[in-house]
């Protein structure tokens, strides 16, 4: 059975002075999750959500938030993304070095535990976690910024990291440059959640550029 396809608005892209009205129309569009990209200027080169913002989309939220944490020494901070409001939480494998008791922290607190990839590192370094997580977030742009370009290869990365998943429940999250146009082949590679920033928000109708994305959904499966 093949799993659900989600989509998963990435928040950085939207028109932030109305971010209420957006998470809205988003969830009234069909959207699945809320994803939010925090970053902290270390890990990458940019700054984006803390706790103060999260627990006011908290307040307004009918979709799970979807924190994708692009931050170091991110232990420290669990417990206090749980408190804010976030459902799901993924850190990356280059940022933590005690990934089992990062990832067990996670799931001890009542959310799904995510592992992220950025597009350079070897797939291998997921293998002693597939055990221990709820979803793989595979980068095809290097973190950051949104809008950037779809790294060609990246597919066949979710291919080769669905096939090591093997039967385990475990989603593959898609993050970077992902449209409407691609997302036929990301759904084919085997990616189950689509993490759309640009290519949802740039739209005028969300709910028509929503069920096109899932129209490739229908197409591949
Ligand atoms: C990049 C973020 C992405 C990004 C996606 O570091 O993790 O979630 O916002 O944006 P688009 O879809 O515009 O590439
Ligand atoms: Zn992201």
């Amino acid at each position: 059975m093949p799993l659900k396809v989600q989509i998963a608005p990435s928040l950085l892209a939207c028109d932030l002075t109305r971010l209420g009205d957006e998470v809205q129309a988003v969830t009234a569009a069909g959207a699945d999750l809320l994803h939010l990209d925090v970053m902290d200027g270390h890990f990458v080169p940019n700054l984006t959500f803390g706790f103060p913002v999260i627990a006011a989309l908290k307040k307004i939220a009918k979709l799970p938030i979807d924190a994708h944490l692009m931050i170091e020494g991110a232990d420290g901070y669990l417990d206090a993304f749980q408190s804010a409001g976030c459902a799901w939480l993924s850190v990356h494998v280059e940022a933590c070095p005690h990934l089992h008791r990062t990832l067990a922290r996670i799931r001890e607190l009542g959310m799904k535990a995510g592992v992220a990839l950025n597009p350079g590192t070897p797939i291998g370094s997921l293998d002693a976690a597939l055990d221990f997580v709820d979803y793989v977030l595979v980068m095809s742009v290097d973190p950051g910024f949104g809008g950037q370009s779809f790294i060609p290869g990246s597919f066949d990365r979710v291919r080769e990291i669905r096939t090591r998943i093997g039967k385990r429940p475990v989603s593959i999250q898609i993050d970077g440059g992902i449209k409407a146009e691609n997302a036929g082949e990301a759904i084919g590679a085997g990616a189950d959640i689509l993490v759309v920033g640009t290519g949802l928000f740039a739209a005028k109708d969300y709910g028509a550029q929503i069920r096109r994305i899932r129209g490739a959904e229908a197409a591949t499966r």
